[in-house]
């Protein structure tokens, strides 16, 4: 069957971090089981590049937001490429054919009575581009950290999308895996209970969008909501109303899914489609995505899988807490290899994981040296001594009576065996179960070991046992083979090396007799020599952020240990790192109304948008005379509500009995500069 399989399409406002890297190795590891397993699959990935955010964001670049689309853009697709991300397709939603397909996609929403005009009143986050009403604090309620709402009051086109209540839980009631994990799905069952909203669907206060035919009444050019624009990526990138039938709208009203490539040669891959996000953006996904298309009359996605968050610190990754990692400079220190594996290991699907560059070396050392290459190494080593021919460069293992031997001598091995494979085969993967599916691979590793531990190969050889010892070592070779197989999708360049050592190619074909049919030895082994498949490490490899992996732990220790040493007022360099102070640059400063001492500054960190500092600094300085000068800020305070306008952040000074001063940095430093 032909199946879909998608990753966000992500902002390209900010570089890519190790969230990003994540979702999309989800993707093609799913891709790669998916081929494995005989399915015709197509992978999607791209950037959604549109909306105040971007716009904003190319601004303090001082660049067109094309121009800087064009260059982040760039840079997630070669990341892609450096990680060996076997994407089929990669949209861009500045892409031509793709903004085409909005305006029709607007208008046939039009056309079918969901769409009307009015004004929308309300909170907006630029950070996650979703519209708030009724927040009392003035912060995003979603966005991890503290963006602030900004409130707008604008013409906009809504969208019906209460009307598609019933309709959304009758879909959600339908399947078990439509959405997963199930706690995410009952959050999105809950929240559409709960009642909805029409959709505001178009912006009017900004350009950088697709510009959406007028309709009656409208006062304003008004630029689709870029979440509408961003979720219609999925099948625009198939070919959804381009081409010869972009007016046929009779043709496809309520299209099943067998009848799907009227809308486009591609479009069959959408028969089974399966959206893979982050937890963060499921609403959208869950709730807005499916009663768009069900106005539409096009067929819903099959799957909806949501995982967790990488966080750092307890926090989710961002940019402005200067707590990221930088997927590229892993890739090139570690190869992509082992940070797919670990990833993919290190937490179940669906929850937050911390990432830890320590836990990942002990996982080089421990399971993929030790447990996996040690195992290869040590049993190639063997085959070269204790083969019983040899062909070329290859040692050849014999198989007359060693089915037979196994089964009377390490019957129980083979059971225990033929367990896992029963469990790698029971639909983990498909239900997401990823980490799970490792350590069932790993528990086929761990026998494997047990059993050379326990046989002893060397001593079976010594005594003359060849049969013994010709069937141990094809039992363990085939052990590797299918390990080989199922280890494909996570680490495909290892388990094809791995099958290389056997002369032999991974393929759906091969795929079915290891794994699906579970089958062992059917023919003699041959096996080449191979250099070790992992270096152990002593150290690691990428220079830490100065944020310890766990700060607050740490300073509870030595903060308790000083205190016993009659040190109280020393604090520790964990302590005094859990500051982020960074240098930043005014760019607006005005007096606060009905305050003498406030002054209200817009201050570039290097972010997406200036922040907002209050500062009670008025009868030192006068604003002008900040204007363009730099100043050092604390980035991390917990923001304040001061006289009815909120603070993110605060900057220093030093003040004594005359006057006060502000604290400055010697020379310019590029905004955003961390002080430590
Ligand atoms: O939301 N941990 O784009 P985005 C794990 N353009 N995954 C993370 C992560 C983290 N700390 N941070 C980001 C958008 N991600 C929209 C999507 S789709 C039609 C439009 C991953 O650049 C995760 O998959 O903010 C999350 O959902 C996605 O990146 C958000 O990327
Ligand atoms: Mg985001």
């Amino acid at each position: 069957m032909k199946q879909l399989i998608t990753t966000p399409i992500y902002y390209v406002n900010d570089v890519p971090h190790i969230g990003h890297a994540y979702t999309t190795i989800i993707a093609d590891m799913l891709k790669k089981y998916k081929w494995l397993r005989g399915e015709e699959v197509f992978l999607l990935t791209g950037t959604d590049e549109h909306g105040q955010k971007i716009e904003q964001a190319a601004k303090a670049k001082g660049k067109s937001p094309k121009a800087y689309t064009d260059e982040i853009s760039g840079q997630f697709r070669s990341l892609w490429d450096l990680m060996g991300i076997d994407y089929d397709y990669f949209i861009r939603t500045t892409d031509e054919p793709h903004k085409q397909a909005i305006v029709q996609v607007f208008e046939r929403l039009c056309a079918n009575g969901d769409v009307y005009l009015g004004e929308y009143e309300g909170d907006y986050c630029v950070s996650c581009e979703s519209f708030f009403l009724n927040v009392d604090s003035g912060i995003c309620p979603d966005c991890a950290g503290s963006k602030p709402l900004s409130k707008i009051k604008e013409e906009s086109y809504f969208f019906a999308l209460s009307k598609y209540e019933k309709r959304l839980l009758e879909w959600y009631a339908s399947s078990e895996d439509v959405i997963l994990p199930k706690y995410r799905k009952n959050e999105v069952v809950r929240f559409v209970e709960s009642g909805l909203q029409d959709l505001s669907i178009s912006r009017t206060s900004f350009e950088w969008g697709v510009a959406l035919p007028k309709k009656k009444g409208a006062q304003k050019q008004h630029i689709a909501y870029v979440w509408l624009d961003a979720l219609f990526n999925y099948m625009s990138a198939l070919g959804l109303y381009q081409g010869s039938n972009a007016g046929s709208s009779e043709l496809e009203s309520s299209l099943d899914s067998s009848s799907l490539s009227v809308l486009g040669e591609k479009m069959p891959y959408w028969e089974c489609a399966t959206h893979i996000v982050g937890k963060d953006i499921l609403r959208f996904h869950a709730v807005y995505w499916p009663a768009f298309l069900m106005s539409l009359g096009l067929p819903l996605p099959k799957h909806i899988y949501a995982h967790g968050w990488w966080m750092r610190d307890g926090q989710k990754m961002s940019k402005s807490l200067g707590n990221v990692v930088d997927p590229k400079a892993f890739t090139q220190a570690y190869g992509a290899e082992v940070l797919r594996y670990y990833l993919l290991r290190e937490t179940p699907f669906g929850q937050d994981g911390d990432f830890s560059q320590k836990l990942l070396c002990e996982r080089i050392n421990s399971e993929l040296a030790n447990d996996l290459g040690n195992l290869l190494h040590r049993f190639l080593a063997m085959c070269a001594k204790y083969a019983p021919k040899r062909a070329g460069s290859c040692y050849v293992l014999d198989d007359k009576g060693v089915a037979e031997f196994v089964v009377e001598h390490y019957g129980d091995e083979l059971k225990t065996q033929c367990s896992i494979i029963d469990e790698i085969n029971s639909g983990l993967i498909e239900s997401m179960q990823i980490k799970a599916y490792i350590e069932a691979i790993w528990k086929l590793l761990h026998c494997s070991n047990a059993m050379i531990a326990k046989y002893e190969p060397w001593n079976l050889f010594k005594n003359g046992k060849y049969m013994e010892l010709n069937a141990i070592l094809s039992f363990v070779g085939y052990t590797l083979l299918k390990v080989a197989h199922a280890l494909y999708p996570i680490m495909p360049k290892t388990a094809s090396t791995i099958a290389c050592a056997f002369c032999q190619e991974i393929s759906p074909a091969s795929y079915i007799y290891y794994i699906k049919q579970g089958k062992i030895f059917h023919f003699s082994l041959e096996v080449r020599m191979m250099p070790p498949l992992f270096q152990k490490l002593d150290s690691m490899l990428v220079p830490e952020a100065t944020l310890e992996s766990n700060p607050t732990q740490k300073a509870q220790v030595d903060s308790s240990s000083t205190l016993e040493d009659g040190l109280a007022n020393l604090v520790s360099i964990e302590d005094f790192s859990k500051l982020d102070i960074r240098v930043g640059e005014v760019l607006e400063a005005e007096p606060v109304p009905k305050s003498t001492k406030l002054l209200r500054l817009k201050i570039d960190l290097g972010e997406s948008e200036p922040r907002v500092v209050l500062s009670g600094i008025a009868q030192y300085y006068a604003p002008q005379d900040l204007l363009n000068t730099q100043v050092c800020v604390i980035a991390n305070l917990k923001p304040a509500k001061i006289m009815g306008h909120f603070s993110y952040g605060m900057i220093l000074a030093s003040k004594d009995d005359e006057s006060l001063s502000l604290v400055r940095i010697d020379g310019k430093r590029k905004n955003g500069s961390r002080i430590s």
